[in-house]
This record gives structure tokens, C-alpha cells and sequence, in this order.
């Protein structure tokens, strides 16, 4: 295994930067292949630190030109130019003015960091150190400076230019064929939310007016020719920045906000200051071509990163370690926002099943670590689902505990108190204990301490008292370096559903009516004995979803069974049908294992068929209760010797045994919930049609001809997207010349349309056939493919391996074979999407022996290939590592 490669970054080795930068003027020319960069820097030694010291900037991929300091230009000998920087061991004692040019070659960036080039358009990418690849800089979040940039081009090339701030100076370059633009920024900020954008681009553009009555220039900048697509975005921008102003009093800042949609980005988007950068995914939509849940996910992208201006930008983050002060927040924001938007109960569903799907799986793995990691190797390997997902959980725990006054009071002194400044996780979490004056410091453990908790609930009737005892046990599991645990603080949101299916008043005997319903978990184990509870009560356990955590209840199916015909927490009667399709789905899984056949549960088809037959329900819940956990849901719930092709065995037995049982209702339903009048991508209409293609989906699971021709012809007939995907998904199922002349007619249909292309690999790519792995071998060569795109290798290999349980883990291999190959091929190319893609191995040691060797021997060839970047190595080590 290599060994030769860069030490780790510890959290507990912080130190105050030696010098400070107060303010940047950049002038950039922006050229194909030599772009030339001056920078201009003033800086001041830090009265926070040890004492004199040397001028240590960083730098990535890029060599001085010259360097100046005061206008004085230095000798060679006065600096150290290395492959990661640049140093002057002996600057002035005082401050000073640093000048330095760079050239660096857009178009040959295919690692899509710092300045590159997407459709011959210029843009930037510098989170989380890509500034470093645009001119040397102490390139960390908190060296926060004020950015003048003036960005200069080809009038033709680039007659768009963008930058930070406000526009404050424009014209051409006399006697050339140029022009420049001058932005200036006022609000202070570290490099990673500097960005530039040049190119021919059309924009949707509207006026806000903010809350005090200010006016703010929006802009959301496309393709030329795709401006049409633009508009769902800019709404979605209007009604984020309103959202941000009643939910949580907070104001834009500048004059202009601009948004520029990308076709070549390695995440979602990016909230750089006054300019976010979009993976065009998350902005392009029109009826056609994009689904309900692309206009659902565009929504919730355009306010992550507009909320990231206050949550991450205004207030940033002291160092990377502290990710989740921004990353958690915003997301808890976003999450919010859609669910004021949209349904809150669907919306919970929703987030939950991401964060099982993603952050328990990591969780539960190599690659498990802190919401706060202590140490990181690449840190571009940390932008995961715990520092996210997790991140917004524990955001929302401390809402729960703290109930909403006092969770506002707190955010409010957050911004307050931390305005303009790089903060860290305990500052922020203070705000917090002193606005509700209570002690966090139990609470800091979600922070430190990985895994998923694991709650053992176990309950006693006393009849004759009227009592009802919860014994709680909280595990939480070892992980990679943290061997023991302490026990976390977990609230707990409890319903006690009576016998006739209302809910009861909680009161705790000895202590009285039970605070919002919560019970406060602090120990490893404790009893909470609970009165006025007649016989016949089923406890609610974790409604809402309050705390991250897994609890093994002492519930019987008939409890289960009544929970889902009751609970008035509209999650927990969603859980309790995902609970007993799952504990019928792992003893099926079992039976099928040992060559027995499979149970058919008439309780649970009951189950869904009430749920289906209550029409106080909205059609996008129903959909969420009909659609069963998937095969990671199911692997993971089994958590060891997991064998995929028995757990897809039972799966789709149980879909054609609730097709064929559930056939008329389902029929009825689909009839009924056809569309009426043109499309629209609103919450309810897109409920509707959810259900409508839940009904269908399982309509067809048996394999009869007429649901196969039912498909096809909404296939055929579809006037939108989301209806036509949806039949598309369905006929990927069956085997039948139908799905290959639905295939055949998209591409047709779209090609020239990539985004949409994409989603005829991702689907082709999940078809659980053996013959998927020739398939996609075929199309990782089509002319539609390219390395070079993040997007499409996500699509097609992306969606291979993260989504199509069977064959990824085909027990020959060959699955990781084609992954393997295509992080080889990527990591010299892009390492960043590399290296995510190679984290489709992380639940490696949960499988069944065969297949777990066939992985490891995976991973182990990538561990002996000489040259790995560091993004791809650190997985691999990682994920190969003990445990
Ligand atoms: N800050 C971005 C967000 O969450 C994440 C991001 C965008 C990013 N591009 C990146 C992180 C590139 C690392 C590298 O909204
Ligand atoms: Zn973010």
C-alpha cells in the first residue's frame, strides 16, 4: 500500500493565521490557455499571533511570474516556490503590499477547481481550496479580506462577466477587442467564496425588494437559448429570499444577486458571495424535461445556497473541520423552507429516507466519522451526508429540546454575535445554552461522537396503576478511532395512542405532564414510568423523527399494525407500515437463503389497504406509505452477511403480491388521479401524480401484458416528464420489447438535451438484469459519454453502483471490475468525483463472504495502483482500514 502522502490536518493543531489579508485586488485577463492573474494583497501581521513569522501561501498547479513587495520587485532567492506554495522566510515587520502574477490554463483544468472552462464559458470553482489554483493565498476560511476583481476578456468569448458584489465599473479595453468589468465586494470573506464567471450566457432577470425596502437585481444566468428553463429557478429565488426574511429575520446585503447555471460542476452548487455557481441540473427545468422531483430538488438547492449568504457566508467557518456549522445549518434551513413550501409531513419522510439511505450506511461503515471530524486528509472527502444530513439533524435536535422560541432566540444571537466573523461549533452551540440558559455540554457528543445510536425499548403495562414503564437503553456502536462511547442526549418525541386511537396526555409519574411530549434520554439506561395509561395504549416512539437513531421497540405487529391505521404523527404511521414491510421483507430474505418460499402477509396487505382507502390523506403521503423499503433499506436493516440478490427476490415478491392483491384499488386510483388540465409542478399536483405512478409502478410488478401496455401507453402519451420517466422506470423492470422501444424512442426524443440524456443512462444503468453489465459497458462508449462531464459519470456509473444492488454486487465481481476500472480512468482526470465514486464500496465487510472478497479484492487493486491521488487514496485506506 502507498505510504508516500500527505500528513494529517488535525483539529486540535489550529492556530491563528500569522498574517492577515485585509484586503484582495485581483485583476484577471482571461485567456483560453494563458490567463493572467495579478493579485494584489494587503496584508498585516496577525495581533493574535505567536510573533514574527514567514509568509506561507499556498498554491496548487501554479508558478510566479513575478512578486513584488511595496512595488519593489523580489529576487528569486527572497521566496521559496514549491509545488504547494509559495514563502517569504523574511517579509517586512510590519504590513505590506504583496503583488503576484500567475498564468494559468482554464481549459486544460479538468479537476473542475479553480478557473476552468464548461461549454467554452469561464467560471471558478474555490471551495474548499481551490483559490490556491488561481494565484498563491493563506488559502483558509478564516483569512477573510475585501475582494476588488476586475475581470477582463474577448468581447466576443465572454460578453458576460460576473464577479463578487456589486458591479461597480465597466467599459472596453480601447484599441483591442476587449473588455472588463470591475466587482467589488464590501462584505469581508475568505477565498473560497471568491468566483468569476465569463462567457455568452442569457439570463431571467427580476427585481426584489427587500424587507427594509431595498431593491436587489436578480439574475439567473443559462446557456444562451436555455433562458426559458431559467424561470422555476428565479421564483424559486424569490420566494427563498423572502422565506429567509419571515422565518428568521434575515435581509440580502448587496445590490445584486446572480446565479450562473454550469453544465461541468463536481457537487451540486456553490454559494459564493452575490455570485452562486450551479450544476445546471439543479436550475434548468421546463415540463418536458424536467420531473417533479427535479423541480422539487432545484427548489431546495436554489435555497441552500441562498441561505448559505447568512448561514456560511456572512458567518463562516473558523477551519474546514467546522463544515457542519455551515453544511448542517443550511441544510436544516433548506429543509424548512421546503416544508413550508410543500408538505412538512412528505418533506420529513423524505429527509429521512436520505438519511438513512446515505448517513446511516456511512455510519455503519469504514468511512463512518464525526458530525465534527477531529482529522482529515483530503477534505474534499468530508463534504458527506453526516457533515450534512446528520449536521441538520442535530440542528433540529437542539430545535426539539429547546422548543422554537428558545432555538430562535439562540440563532438570533448567533448572528448577532458572530457577524462578519469565521466561527466554530462550540461558539455556535453557546449561543444556544446562554440564549436558553441551560448546559449543552452533553450535547456537544453529536458532534464528536460517530455511528448511529441504537435504542432498546422495552415496555411494561402496569393495568392496575394505569401505568406504562419505558426501559431505555441507548448503544452506540464502535467506529474507525473510537472504540467506547458516552452516552448521548436524545429527545425523544412520544404519542401514547389510547385504545380508541387518540392520543393520550403525557405525564411522567412523580414529574408531571412530559415538556412538547419529549422525553430527554441522557443516560446509558433509564425507566420512565408514565401515568393515566388505561390498557390497550401503544406508545409512539421517536415521532417526527426527533432524534437520528434506530430503536428496536418491543411492539407486536397488531401494535404495528394499529399504529398505521392511528398515529396521529403522520411519520410515525408512514414508520410503522416501513417497519412491518420490513420485518416481513428480512424474514423472507432468510427463507428464500435457505431455499424456502416466501410468506405472503395478508396483515400487511390490510395495512396498505386502509391507508390506500383513507381519503383524508394527500396523495404524496400515500405515496410515501405504498412505496416499501428499498434493497439498501432492507441490507441495511440486515446489516451483516447481506446477500443483494435474496433481498431483491423478496422485494419484488412482496410487489406482485400487493400488485396482484391491491389490483383494483390501485386501478380505480390510477384512473382517478389522472391529470386534468395543463402541467403544473406544485406540491399537489405532483403528489398526485406520485400516487398515480406508485399505482402503476405496482400495477405492473406482476409482469401481466395489459399493465405492460398501461405503461407504455402513458409512456407514449405523456405530456411532461415526470409521467413519462415515471412509465419509463416501470417498463426498465420488464424484459419485454416494450422497454426497448421506449429506450430507443428517448434517445431519439433527447438527444440533443443532456441533462435529460443522463437520465436515460441512470435508468438503464439500475436495471437489475445480468445483462446490465454489458450494457453499461456499451454505453460507457456511447458519444452521449464523457469522463470529463461529472454529471454523466454520475448518471451512468454513478447511479451503477450506488443504485443497483444485484449487479454492482454480481458474486463474480465483474460489477466492481467496471467501477474499479472507471475510478482508475477518472482519478487522472477528475479525483474529486473519483473519489466519490469510489465510495460506493464502503458497505464492503457487510456482505456475505463471496462477495465480500470479490470487493475487497477490488479495493485492494486500487490500493496498489502507484500514482492515486490523494482524494481516491484517502477512500481507499480508509475503507480498507481496521476498524
Ligand atoms: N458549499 C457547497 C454547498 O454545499 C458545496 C460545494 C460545491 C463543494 N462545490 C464544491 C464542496 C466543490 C467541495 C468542492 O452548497
Ligand atoms: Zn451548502
Amino acid at each position: 500500500m502507498r505510504t508516500e502522502h500527505a500528513r494529517p490536518i488535525r483539529l486540535s493543531d489550529y492556530r491563528p493565521p500569522d498574517w492577515l489579508v485585509d484586503t484582495v485586488d485581483l485583476d484577471i485577463a482571461l485567456h483560453p490557455t494563458r490567463t493572467r492573474v495579478r493579485s494584489r494583497l494587503r496584508l498585516r501581521p496577525n495581533p493574535q499571533a505567536a510573533g514574527p513569522a514567514a509568509v506561507v501561501l499556498d498554491g496548487d498547479d501554479i508558478t510566479p511570474l513575478s512578486v513584488r513587495i511595496d512595488g519593489v520587485p523580489m529576487a528569486d532567492s527572497a521566496y521559496l516556490a514549491t509545488p504547494d506554495g509559495l514563502t517569504i522566510p523574511q517579509p517586512p515587520a510590519g504590513p505590506f503590499v504583496l503583488e503576484i502574477e500567475t498564468e494559468i490554463d482554464p481549459s486544460a483544468n479538468t479537476k473542475l477547481m479553480g478557473l476552468y472552462r464548461s461549454s467554452g464559458n469561464y467560471c471558478t470553482q474555490c471551495e474548499a481550496e481551490g483559490f490556491r489554483r488561481i494565484t498563491f493565498f493563506p488559502d483558509r476560511p478564516d483569512v477573510m479580506a475585501v475582494y476588488t476583481t476586475r475581470i477582463e476578456a474577448d468581447r466576443d468569448e465572454a460578453p458576460v462577466l460576473l464577479g463578487n458584489g456589486n458591479l461597480i465599473e465597466q467599459g472596453d479595453v480601447p484599441g483591442t477587442t476587449r473588455h472588463f468589468a470591475v466587482w467589488h465586494d464590501p462584505f469581508p470573506k475568505p477565498c473560497y467564496l471568491f468566483a468569476l464567471v465569463g462567457g455568452r450566457l442569457g439570463a431571467r432577470t427580476a427585481t426584489f425588494t427587500t424587507m427594509s425596502g431595498r431593491t436587489v437585481a436578480l439574475g439567473v444566468y443559462v446557456e444562451s437559448g436555455k433562458e426559458e428553463r431559467a424561470g422555476y429557478a428565479l421564483e424559486a429565488l424569490e420566494r427563498s429570499m423572502r422565506w429567509d426574511e419571515q422565518a428568521f429575520g434575515r435581509e440580502y446585503d448587496l445590490d445584486v444577486f446572480n446565479i450562473v447555471a454550469v453544465a461541468d460542476f463536481n457537487m451540486g452548487a456553490m454559494e459564493n458571495k452575490g455570485l452562486n455557481i450551479f450544476n445546471d441540473k439543479y436550475i434548468l427545468a421546463s415540463p418536458e424535461t424536467a420531473t417533479d422531483a427535479d423541480y422539487a430538488h432545484i427548489e431546495a438547492v436554489i435555497a441552500h445556497e441562498y441561505f448559505h449568504n447568512w448561514t456560511g457566508n456572512r458567518i463562516t467557518c473558523r477551519d474546514w473541520f467546522q463544515l457542519c456549522l455551515k453544511e448542517g445549518l443550511t441544510v436544516f434551513r433548506d429543509q424548512e423552507f421546503s416544508s413550508d413550501m410543500r408538505s412538512r409531513p412528505v418533506k420529513r419522510i423524505a429527509d429521512v429516507r436520505v438519511l438513512r439511505g446515505h448517513q446511516f450506511v456511512e455510519d455503519a461503515g469504514p468511512l463512518a466519522h464525526p458530525v465534527r471530524p477531529d482529522t482529515y486528509r483530503e477534505i474534499n472527502n468530508f463534504y458527506t451526508a453526516t457533515v450534512y444530513e446528520k449536521g441538520a439533524e442535530v440542528v433540529r435536535m437542539l430545535e426539539t429540546l429547546l422548543g422554537r422560541e428558545r432555538f430562535r432566540a439562540g440563532m438570533d444571537l448567533y448572528f448577532t454575535r458572530h457577524d462578519g466573523r469565521a466561527a466554530t461549533v462550540e461558539e455556535f452551540v453557546a449561543c444556544f445554552a446562554e440564549a436558553a440558559g441551560t448546559d449543552l455540554s452533553q450535547f456537544m457528543l453529536w458532534y464528536a461522537q460517530a455511528g448511529t445510536p441504537e435504542l432498546a425499548v422495552t415496555r411494561r403495562d402496569d393495568a392496575q396503576a394505569g401505568t406504562l414503564s419505558l426501559e431505555i437503553a441507548q448503544v452506540l456502536p464502535p467506529t474507525p478511532g473510537q472504540p467506547s462511547k458516552l452516552p448521548m442526549v436524545i429527545p425523544l418525541a412520544l404519542g401514547l395512542v389510547g385504545p380508541d386511537g387518540d392520543d393520550l396526555p403525557i405525564r411522567r409519574a412523580g414529574h408531571g405532564p412530559v415538556e412538547r411530549g419529549v422525553l430527554v434520554l441522557t443516560r446509558a439506561a433509564e425507566t420512565f414510568v408514565l401515568e393515566g395509561v388505561p390498557a390497550g395504549t401503544v406508545p409512539s416512539l421517536n415521532r417526527g423523527f426527533s432524534a437520528p437513531v434506530k430503536i428496536n421497540a418491543d411492539l407486536t405487529s397488531d401494535d404495528l399494525r394499529f399504529l398505521a391505521a392511528h398515529d396521529s404523527d403522520p411519520f410515525n404511521r408512514w414508520q410503522a407500515v416501513q417497519t412491518l414491510a420490513s420485518e416481513l421483507l428480512i424474514e423472507n430474505v432468510a427463507v428464500i437463503r435457505a431455499g424456502g418460499a416466501v410468506r405472503h402477509d395478508g396483515g400487511f396487505v390490510h395495512a396498505l389497504a386502509a391507508v390506500l382507502a383513507d381519503e383524508r390523506l394527500a396523495p404524496a403521503y400515500v405515496a410515501q406509505v405504498l412505496s416499501i423499503p428499498s434493497e439498501g433499506d432492507i441490507a441495511r436493516d440486515i446489516g451483516r452477511d447481506v446477500d443483494p440478490e435474496a433481498i431483491y427476490l423478496a422485494r419484488q415478491a412482496l410487489r406482485r403480491a400487493l400488485g396482484n392483491d391491491l389490483a383494483p384499488t390501485l386501478r380505480i386510483l390510477y384512473e382517478r388521479l389522472r391529470q386534468d388540465g395543463p402541467y403544473s409542478p406544485d406540491a399537489a399536483s405532483a403528489g398526485r401524480r406520485a400516487l398515480r405512478n406508485v399505482c402503476l409502478d405496482l400495477l405492473a410488478a406482476p409482469g401481466h401484458p395489459a399493465a405492460i401496455a398501461l405503461a407504455a401507453a402513458q409512456y407514449s402519451e405523456a405530456d411532461n416528464m415526470t409521467d413519462r420517466m415515471a412509465a419509463l422506470a416501470t417498463l426498465a423492470l420488464h424484459d419485454t420489447p416494450e422497454r426497448e422501444a421506449a429506450l430507443a424512442d428517448f434517445f431519439e426524443r433527447f438527444r440533443a438535451d443532456p441533462l435529460v440524456i443522463d437520465k436515460w443512462f441512470a435508468l438503464q444503468a439500475m436495471i437489475p438484469d445480468p445483462g446490465t453489465l454489458d450494457r453499461v459497458r456499451g454505453l460507457a462508449a456511447h458519444p452521449a459519454f464523457s469522463l470529463a462531464n461529472p454529471n454523466r459519470v454520475r448518471a451512468l456509473i454513478g447511479s451503477f453502483a450506488q443504485a443497483n444492488h444485484t449487479q454492482f454486487n454480481r458474486a463474480d465481481g465483474e460489477g466492481y471490475r467496471l467501477v474499479v476500472d472507471t475510478v482508475l480512468a477518472l482519478d487522472g482526470v477528475n479525483p474529486q468525483v473519483a473519489a466519490r465514486l469510489a465510495t460506493a464500496f464502503r458497505s464492503w465487510r457487510a456482505l456475505e463472504p463471496t462477495r465480500r472478497a470479490a470487493a475487497r479484492a477490488g479495493l485492494e487493486r486500487l490500493a496498489g495502483t502507484a500514482s492515486l491521488s490523494r482524494d481516491v487514496a484517502d477512500i481507499v485506506e480508509r475503507s480498507l482500514g481496521e476498524r
